[in-house]
């Protein structure tokens, strides 16, 4: 589907509450699908890959049903059974690598299928470590199709390469089910939402620096409700510092400091943003932010321990740099290449022909602002919700109007954006 974005000719104005998050969500359901007893999970994510982890908890036997449009309850007796057919992930990364993690210690075999795009990303993160554990899987090349052959795991000691959480909660989920002590140490603390809920659910887990270490352990159902997406939130965040007159507010904001990496690097580009209403709910930290135009951002270095803070961010605070005085650079995120599409390269050869001054670097980019963005062209969202969505923010701000093909890919993540968008029109 081809989306026309037209400049806007006023302030985003008004309040909205920001949707479900994606990580949380897709862990409720996991983790309470094999957790013992019964419980309900409020504001649940309504994007396409958390109905994916759904309906694969469903094939494996959970009793989940939805009892109103994002609230659900999940019943389980903490056994999970063989699907007959092959669990389908669709677009979702999270969702392969973290029920990877489950299925190689069960007493049965499964087989992980998804998308063209998910059947390019690497596996070789999670099969080694966990074939380390004495799992048996098998793949093509490193990509999903993936065989699961159930076997009796043993813990390890992984030093990770790789500052993520998808790999760091793989590892965990199979020590759950393993002999002995599992602990993942990562160059830089990933996004700790496993972390945060296996304590929540009564795991043996305890964190020391960048390693967590996890024992044997049965989780116990309890409800949760989920914070909103933050990574959702970020368009908006962005939005709002660039589109002239612009002043909101943003409801139910997760702030897990591992994920709250945008709210820092606005700060350091001078931005006009500001938390209220700080809480916690079900273990993690929520709030409200209220983010007003920003005429004078400069530019700044975004780098290592920043990196896993916001690496979904990336692209629209690409977007972002080019309305801010002089470089952005981005180093340290060469894993960008590896998400829904390589999201430097398409991020680059897209926002080059709406008149950005971007290039694109092994690990990263550099923006040079400030830059008049142009727009006049149609841009290719390369299947990829989080491209998608950082076009639409430049094309508020473009002199002349964009177009972005594929702009369905949104529900991926995000069904509600544009709808929250016009609230604030
Ligand atoms: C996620 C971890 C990150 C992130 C992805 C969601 C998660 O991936 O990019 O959107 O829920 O654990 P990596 O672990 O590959 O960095």
């Amino acid at each position: 589907m081809l989306k026309i974005v037209q400049k806007l000719n006023k302030g985003l104005s008004g309040e909205i509450t920001i949707p479900a998050d994606k990580s949380v969500s897709h862990r409720a359901v996991m983790f309470s699908s094999i957790a013992k007893g019964s419980c309900i999970i409020k504001n649940f994510s309504s994007g396409a890959d958390c109905h994916s982890t759904l309906n694969i908890f469903k094939q494996l036997g959970a009793n989940i049903e939805f009892k109103e449009e994002k609230t659900l309850s999940i019943k389980s007796g903490g056994i999970l059974k063989k699907s007959l057919s092959p669990l389908n992930a669709g677009n979702s990364g999270t969702t392969t690598r973290l029920i990877s993690g489950i299925l190689a210690g069960q007493n049965f075999d499964s087989v992980i299928i998804g998308d063209e795009s998910l059947s390019k990303r690497p596996m070789k993160r999670i099969i080694e470590p966990l074939t380390q554990m004495g799992a048996k899987i098998e793949s093509t090349e490193g990509h999903a199709p993936l065989r699961i052959f159930g076997q009796k795991l043993h813990g390890i000691e992984y030093n990770s390469p790789l500052a993520s959480a998808q790999v760091k909660s793989c590892i965990l989920l199979a020590g759950l089910y393993a002999d002995g002590v599992t602990t993942v140490t990562e160059p830089y603390v990933s996004r700790n939402h496993t972390e945060l809920l296996f304590e929540y659910l009564g795991a043996n887990i305890t964190v020391k620096d960048n390693s967590v270490i996890v024992k044997p352990s049965e989780l116990t159902a309890k409800d949760i409700t989920v914070v909103g997406d933050i990574s959702s939130a970020a368009f908006f965040i962005a939005a709002g510092l660039i589109v002239p007159n612009s002043d909101f507010i943003i409801k139910g904001v997760g702030l897990n400091p591992t994920r709250s990496g945008i709210i820092d690097i606005v700060q350091r580009m001078s931005g006009n943003i500001e938390v209220l209403n700080k809480k916690t709910e079900s273990g993690e930290l929520i709030g409200d932010i209220r983010v007003q135009y920003s005429e004078n951002l400069k530019g700044c270095v975004i780098q290592n321990d920043d990196i896993p803070r916001l690496i979904d961010e990336l692209p629209v605070i690409a977007v972002l740099a080019s309305q801010a005085e002089g470089e952005t650079v981005v180093k340290n995120a060469e894993d960008l290449r590896n998400k829904e599409s390589d999201r430097i390269k398409c991020l680059v050869s897209e926002l080059t022909k709406i008149g950005i001054n971007i290039t694109e670097t092994t690990d990263g980019f550099i923006v040079r602002g400030k830059n008049k963005i142009n727009g006049g062209a149609e841009l290719e969202s390369y299947h990829d919700h989080r491209l998608a969505m950082s076009f639409y923010i430049a094309g508020l701000v473009a002199e002349n109007e964009i177009g972005i093909n594929g702009f369905e890919w949104t529900n991926i993540s995000f069904p509600e954006f544009e709808q929250l968008m016009y609230q604030l029109i």
